[in-house]
């Protein structure tokens, strides 16, 4: 068996660990990959397009790949990979639309009735600007387009919410990605990641997660692609599970069967557990990062199987362990905006696992930074209050310069 996963983070690195765990016997690539990844696998290096990946995987018999990262699917790779006759794991393009194209998801969620916020959508700035002079409480400010998780601004006030906006649509700090806007109803309350799998036919979620999004403790400051998660989320209790189910994931199934946005893969609910209900503040259609990193330690059932299960649309049960698990990211200080990189990691060989590399590779026995997101470190226990002290024992043995981690993940 060949599996080629796409991707270089913390997450591809987690399902490579957990694929090869379950099956010692099969052959990991990763593209591009990073240095933990070519540890357990291959990374294959110097292809330019998608057509040679698809070329790639057809020379190599590889049997199925993995959509990591959603950057491979702005360009296709899965409607690419269909045509060579290869088996993926991941959205088609008109699918992939739920995730990168935000208006699309918002329209859909509205025409099935699924609970989500209020929202109106803007390529005009000064009709946006407008519209924000009518409005007195805070506000979301969203780009369109994908922004790695960073393109999404909390607006307590006008001021906020004109400086949010300048950002996005005249300094074009998103690029495209902000040609157009969602401006959406401000929801207090605690978030929620659902990862589920989708056949064609059912949806079957993991057990709950939750990320951490901004760098600063308490939920300060910018937001970043996740700084830490935890599983499973102690605010999905059996009501909210219920309340999801009805109101969002049956609906969310009956459209995408009727839309026929139909794939085989994994999709992702961003939940917001307010007081009295509970709200889809987006859709990924893939895994999440870094919730895989603390996922994936916690789940019984071989992911090979599972994987296989979905090109069969049957349905499957998952079987988890009774524990928690805590991920805390390191990260470069200065990550999402400046940060330096190429700084030497000590502590890392002697790692109790698990843990994983987000952004780092080995060069002359030597861990060295290659980027933000560095590691993410993983502590497992019967509490959460266990498994967030063993996670950050855990990172107290690593060391590099500029090293910064938020302290408060599973507080
Ligand atoms: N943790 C959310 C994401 O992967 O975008």
């Amino acid at each position: 068996m060949k599996i080629l996963i796409l991707g270089n983070g913390g997450r591809e690195h987690a399902i490579g660990k957990k694929l090869f765990e379950d099956n010692p016997s099969i052959n990991i690539y990763f593209y591009p990959g990073n240095g933990g990844t070519s540890l357990i696998g291959k990374n294959i290096e110097n292809y330019h397009s998608t057509l040679e990946l698809g070329f790639f995987a057809k020379k190599n018999g590889i049997d199925i790949t993995i959509v990591g990262s959603e950057i491979f699917l702005m360009e296709k790779i899965v409607d690419i990979f269909h045509d060579f006759g290869l088996k993926i794991i991941g959205p088609n393009y008109l699918s992939s639309q739920l995730e990168v194209d935000r208006s699309f998801s918002k329209d859909f969620m509205k025409k099935y009735g699924i609970s989500s916020p209020k929202y109106e959508v803007f390529s005009c700035y000064d009709k946006a600007v407008s519209f924000l002079e009518k409005k007195t409480k805070p506000l979301v400010i969203k780009t369109n387009g994908i922004a790695g998780g960073k393109g999404v601004f909390l607006v307590k006030n006008k001021n906020e919410a004109k400086k949010a906006l300048k950002t996005i649509m005249i300094e074009k700090k998103f690029g495209n990605s902000g040609n157009k806007i969602i401006i959406e109803d401000y929801l207090q309350g605690i978030e929620a990641s659902i990862i589920s799998i989708f056949n064609g036919k059912h949806i079957i979620p993991f057990i709950s997660a939750k990320d951490y999004k901004k760098i600063g403790e308490n939920e300060i400051g910018v937001n970043t692609g996740g700084m830490g998660s935890i599983v499973p989320n102690p605010y999905m209790t059996n009501s909210v599970w219920l309340y999801f189910k009805k109101n969002i994931l049956n609906p969310t199934l009956k459209g995408l069967i009727l839309e026929k946005l139909i794939f085989f893969g994994f999709l992702y609910f961003g939940l917001m557990i307010t007081s009295n209900k509970v709200y889809l503040l987006e859709y990924n259609v893939r895994m999440g990062d870094p919730e895989t990193q603390a996922l994936l330690p916690l789940m019984e059932s071989n992911l090979l199987n599972i994987i296989q299960s979905i090109f069969l649309k049957k349905k499957i049960y998952i079987s988890w362990k009774k524990l928690y698990s805590c991920c805390v990211v390191l990260s470069s200080n200065g990550y999402p905006e400046n940060y330096d990189i190429g700084k030497m990691i000590s502590g890392l060989d002697s790692l109790k696992e698990p843990f994983y590399i987000a952004g780092a590779n080995k060069k002359k026995d030597k861990w060295i930074t290659s980027s933000g997101r560095v590691l993410n470190i993983i502590g497992i226990g019967n509490t959460l209050k266990e498994a967030r002290y063993k996670a950050y024992d855990k990172v107290k043995k690593i060391k590099f310069d500029n090293l910064y981690f938020r302290k408060d993940i599973g507080l």
